[in-house]
């Protein structure tokens, strides 16, 4: 696997806990998976194993040195180590500025990936993540079309989000070596007079997936497909929605050592506990206990749906609820969330950062989970809520639609404030009733989206793309 994320070593959202958790559920079904991460500035290298310590990348006359690092003995993520280029505070940017030399950033990852194949581990099929790997298949198409050591080489492309591109001028073609071939329409990684390295994946990758069933229908859609809908139907014959799993070793009530009291489904008493610490740490009046605390965890970027909520603010509010919501992201919504807290003090609490501890307490706490995305490829935080008893409420889109039912959560077609302020209005009348919503709670807690299902599914899905099936 090639990924620009893998949790717990780089991390900015759910791209990470599926890398980081899908290979040792793969390892079950007897598939041997290595991971290739960038080395990022914030990842240490204490307790790593140098296992290769010069791979040089040509990109033309440029070149760029790298190593390859073995995460832990015996670890299945390895690091690709290259300082100039990724020994720096943000995988992608820094504030809110994308880093001027992602193209290259980014090639010299997937052409890594290749040289690291070559000379570490013989590779059947490079599954690559999102558009920071899309170049792969393209390299691997052309340059390497002949290469023995690729004979027979297969590659799966799964896109976690059509909405990230990695669009770029057309003249970083030749400063990331990439033959003039692969841009040409139709069928190559031209956008609109741009190299869109997503179409990389899309184009030259021998099988696609993506997180998601309904996903997979919506990026067909030009309401959901980005501009990329009418490639993604040329391609849909080997186009799949593979729902996410979740890992309930990190995200389980009994056992989540980051929560102020543990719970389960036979005994929500803990709950309770973990409500209480919420509702002071976010300095919510103790009256919240009463009522329903709505949770919020979130990039804050569009696809999350913040615009929804700011419009309908006053009116939640008015419903005698509390809101607590944590996210970084864009300057814009991050500013939306602080001057709704400010509108509605002792109501709104909100907390800026990046905090995987708090993001847990969240789950733990919070009666309900407020999910209004414009899309979603699969979600997982509302699949965690289900597991801590906290109802979710969210539009029906691309996972989240696939994952709540009516008998687990509350779920809204239309994106506009009145829609999603009925689907809330319904979950705090629900609320009233508390003997039928902890039978509600105990449902969705019951639910089981571990990775199992998922895996097999991606097992079977090597095994066809290598004829075995
Ligand atoms: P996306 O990948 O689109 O961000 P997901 O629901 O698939 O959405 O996954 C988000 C993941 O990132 C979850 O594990 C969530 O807890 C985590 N996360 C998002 N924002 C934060 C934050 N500000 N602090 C801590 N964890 C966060
Ligand atoms: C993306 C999507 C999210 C999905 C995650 C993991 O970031 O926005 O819906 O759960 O990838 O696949």
């Amino acid at each position: 696997m090639v990924s620009s994320e893998a949790a717990p070593y780089a991390k900015t959202g759910g791209l990470a806990d599926v890398v980081g958790a899908l290979p040792p559920a793969l390892r079950s079904f007897g598939d041997e998976v290595t991971v290739l991460v960038p080395r990022y500035g914030s990842i240490d290298l204490k307790g790593a194993r140098r296992v290769y310590d010069s791979l040089p990348i040509y990109l033309g006359p440029a070149r760029y040195d790298t190593a390859v690092y073995q995460a832990a003995e015996g670890s299945p993520f390895y690091l690709l180590d290259c300082p100039r280029l990724y020994d720096r505070k943000g995988f992608y940017g820094e504030s809110g500025m994308d880093y001027p030399d992602n193209h290259i950033r980014f090639a010299v990852f997937a052409r890594a990936a290749l040289a690291a194949a070559r000379v570490l581990f013989r590779t059947e099929i490079f599954h690559c993540h999102d558009w920071q790997t899309g170049p792969l298949p393209a390299y691997l198409r052309t340059m390497f079309s002949t290469d023995p050591t690729f004979l027979g080489a297969k590659t799966l492309f799964t896109i976690h989000n059509l909405g990230y591109q990695g669009l770029f001028p057309r003249s970083v073609l030749p400063e990331v070596a990439l033959d003039p071939s692969v841009y040409r329409p139709p069928g190559g990684m031209e956008f609109f007079g741009k190299v869109s390295y997503i179409k990389g994946g899309i184009e030259f990758a021998d099988a696609l997936s993506t997180v998601s069933p309904t996903y997979a229908r919506e990026i067909q859609t030009p309401e959901y497909g980005f501009g990329l809908d009418g490639a993604l139907r040329a391609r849909s014959e080997v186009l799949t929605g593979i729902l996410n799993g979740v890992d309930y070793r990190e995200w389980s009530p009994d056992v989540d050592p980051l929560i102020p009291a543990q719970f389960s489904a036979s005994d929500l008493g803990g709950k309770q506990l973990c409500k209480e610490h919420l509702v002071r740490e976010f300095g919510l009046p103790p009256e919240a206990m009463a009522r329903p605390l709505i949770g919020i965890v979130s990039r804050f970027t569009p696809q999350k749906g913040a615009d929804l909520i700011a419009e309908v603010a006053g009116q939640l509010v008015a419903e005698d609820l509390y809101v607590v919501a944590l996210g970084t992201g864009d300057p814009e919504y991050e500013e939306l969330f602080l001057s709704m807290a400010a509108e509605h003090p002792g109501r709104i609490a909100v907390r800026l950062g990046f905090d995987n501890g708090l993001a847990h307490r969240i789950e733990a706490g919070a009666d309900i989970y407020l999910m209004p995305s414009r899309y979603e490829p699969c979600g997982l935080n509302q699949i965690y809520s289900l597991r801590y008893g906290t109802v979710p409420v969210v539009r029906a889109t691309g996972g989240l639609d696939d994952t709540i039912e009516e008998e687990t959560g509350f779920k809204f077609a239309e994106y506009s404030g009145p829609a999603l302020l009925g689907a809330v209005r319904a979950a705090v009348e629900a609320y009233t009733n508390q003997e039928a919503w902890r039978d509600m709670m105990r449902r969705g807690m019951q639910k089981d989206f571990s990775w199992k299902a998922s895996a097999a599914a991606y097992s079977a899905l090597y095994r066809r793309l290598l004829g075995r099936a």
